[in-house]
C-alpha cells in the first residue's frame, strides 16, 4: 500500500500531506495484521519442512508415537509384493520408506523442494518427485495403492473432492486411496504434540481463542482442521466414491476407496 502510493504525496500541501503519511501507514498496519490472521495455504512448504518437518516427528510423547505406528501399521496391513504405491505429501519420506522393500515401486510425491531433498537424500530408494496433489503428473491408473495419511487432507489446503477424485485418477480399478484424520478422543494428544512443536519454535505461538473443537490455528498463519467420519462420507459421497469409513487406534479416522 505504503509503496504504491507515496508518490501522489509529492504534490499534496505540508498537511495534507502528514494525514495522507499517517493514514497510509495505518493502512499499511492493518494488512500486516489482517494477514497474519489469515490461515498461510503454503504453510508446510514455506515455514516447515525438511529438517524442521523431521523434527516435528521426534518431539511425540507415547501416545503420538504409538498413533504415528497405527497408521503406518494400516497401510502395510495392504500391501503386497508387485504393487506400485503412491504416498501424497510425503514429506521426508517418514511413511513411505517403511514400505519400500515390501512393494514393486514405493512413490511419494511433496510440494515442498526441501522435503523431498532430504527425503532423497534419507531414502535413495524410493522415487520421489516434488508435485502438487490436486496436479499429479501420473497417467490414469499407474497405482494399486495411494495414500495420504497425518491429516494429510487438511494439510494440503485444497478441496478435498479435488484430492480424492485426482487420487482416484491415478489408481488402478481394484486398486484403493486410503485418507487419515484424527478422531475425537485423540484431540487432547494432539494438541498437547502441537503445543510442544510451538514451544520448540517449529510453529507460531497457539492462539488458545481460536483453537479448539479439531481446529489448531496457531499466530503466524498455520491452521490444521479435521475430518470427521461425517465430512468423509460426504466427500466420499460428491466423488460418487464406494468408499469404506473407519477409525483405527482410537486416534485416527480412514476414509478407504475401492476404486472400480
Ligand atoms: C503433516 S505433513 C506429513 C508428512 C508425511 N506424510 C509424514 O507423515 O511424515 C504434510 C505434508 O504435506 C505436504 N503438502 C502440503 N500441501 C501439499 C500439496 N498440495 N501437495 C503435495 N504435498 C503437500 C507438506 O509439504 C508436508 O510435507
Amino acid at each position: 500500500m505504503w509503496s504504491k502510493n507515496w508518490w501522489k504525496l509529492y504534490r499534496a500541501p505540508a498537511v495534507m500531506r502528514r494525514w495522507s503519511i499517517l493514514l497510509i501507514l495505518a493502512l499499511d498496519l492493518n494488512v500486516i495484521v489482517a494477514d497474519s490472521t489469515q490461515p498461510d495455504k503454503a504453510y508446510y512448504a514455506k515455514k516447515l519442512s525438511g529438517i524442521k518437518l523431521e523434527k516435528v516427528y521426534e518431539l511425540v510423547s507415547a501416545r503420538v508415537r504409538r498413533y504415528l505406528k497405527a497408521e503406518i501399521d494400516l497401510i502395510a496391513s495392504m500391501l503386497e509384493p508387485g504393487l506400485n504405491i503412491l504416498e501424497l505429501g510425503c514429506g521426508y519420506g517418514r511413511v513411505l520408506s517403511a514400505f519400500a522393500h515390501s512393494v514393486e515401486e514405493a512413490w511419494g510425491i511433496d510440494n515442498s523442494t526441501e522435503s523431498i531433498a532430504l527425503a532423497a537424500e534419507r531414502y535413495p530408494d524410493l522415487h520421489l518427485r516434488q508435485m502438487d496433489a490436486v496436479h499429479l503428473e501420473f497417467e490414469d491408473d499407474a497405482f494399486n495403492l495411494v495414500f495420504g495419511v497425518q491429516n494429510f487432507i487438511s494439510a494440503c489446503k485444497v478441496e478435498p473432492q479435488q484430492l480424492l477424485l485426482e487420487a482416484m485418477r491415478v489408481t488402478k480399478p481394484g486398486g484403493r486411496v486410503i485418507l487419515t484424520s484424527y478422531t475425537p478422543q485423540f484431540w487432547p494428544h494432539r494438541l498437547e504434540w502441537f503445543r510442544t512443536q510451538a514451544d520448540h519454535g517449529l510453529l507460531g505461538e497457539i492462539d488458545d481463542t481460536a483453537t479448539g473443537d479439531g481446529i489448531i490455528v496457531c499466530t503466524d498463519g498455520f491452521k490444521a482442521t479435521t475430518f470427521s467420519l461425517d465430512d468423509f462420507k460426504k466427500v466420499a459421497s460428491s466423488c460418487v466414491a464406494e468408499a469404506d469409513f473407519y477409525t483405527i487406534d482410537d486416534s485416527s479416522v480412514v476414509l478407504e476407496v475401492r476404486v472400480a
